[in-house]
């Protein structure tokens, strides 16, 4: 299961894989390598937002505000979960709209990558382009934002706890339980 291309793609029965989670959690380098063991495409709703306004997240925080940058995110997340399945990295708050978690639900499997505070700080650490982090320190935003956050992300399909493990494994493991989580579903076309 662990080697790339060895997962099939029909593993999460034609759903959407969606990852949510906050910032630092590890959605883009799982969901990478996720797709590549399933064959599923991968995408990341964040540079699908970027490519649809012509410039960087953090641009559109800044020139747009927040509020637009949530309807932004909303529209794009439509459109991706309008085509064809695939494994989905979500920005941290998307999960958080009710509307876009509605829609998340009807298409896909969600995954909550689960981790504390101590590694998301640490993992945060190496960008330093999220709007959010910006505004004042880290460890404080972060804090905040598990504690307004982690109840509504607790609401995913799959709980995956991402501490001091390689992604690696992080990845098997997951593999593992979507595997369980679809056979266990009501199959995508019995769905509303
Ligand atoms: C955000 C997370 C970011 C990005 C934006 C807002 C959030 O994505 O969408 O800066 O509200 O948590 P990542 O979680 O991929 O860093």
């Amino acid at each position: 299961m662990s080697e790339e291309g060895t997962a099939s793609p029909a593993i999460a029965g034609g759903r959407f894989i969606v990852l949510v989670g906050l910032m630092g959690a590890g959605k883009t380098s799982l969901g990478r390598r996720l797709a590549k063991a399933t064959r599923l495409p991968f995408i990341d709703s964040d540079a699908e937002i970027e490519k649809a306004a012509g410039c960087s997240v953090s641009e559109i925080f800044e020139r747009f505000g927040e509020a637009e940058f949530r309807s932004g995110e909303r529209r794009v997340l439509e459109r991706i979960l309008d085509g064809e399945p695939a494994v989905v990295a979500t920005g941290g708050g998307a999960f958080i709209d009710a509307a876009t978690r509605a829609l998340i639900r009807a298409k896909g499997v969600s995954i909550w990558l689960r981790a504390d505070l101590d590694t998301l700080v640490r993992r945060t650490k190496r960008r330093d382009d999220r709007p959010l982090l910006k505004g004042g320190n880290p460890r404080d935003v972060l804090k905040r934002l598990i504690a307004e956050r982690y109840p509504i992300y607790g609401e995913a399909d799959i709980i995956l706890d991402v501490d001091d493990e390689p992604v690696k494994e992080s990845t098997e493991r997951l593999i593992e339980q979507i595997a369980s989580f679809a056979q266990q579903a009501k199959p995508v076309s019995a769905e509303p």
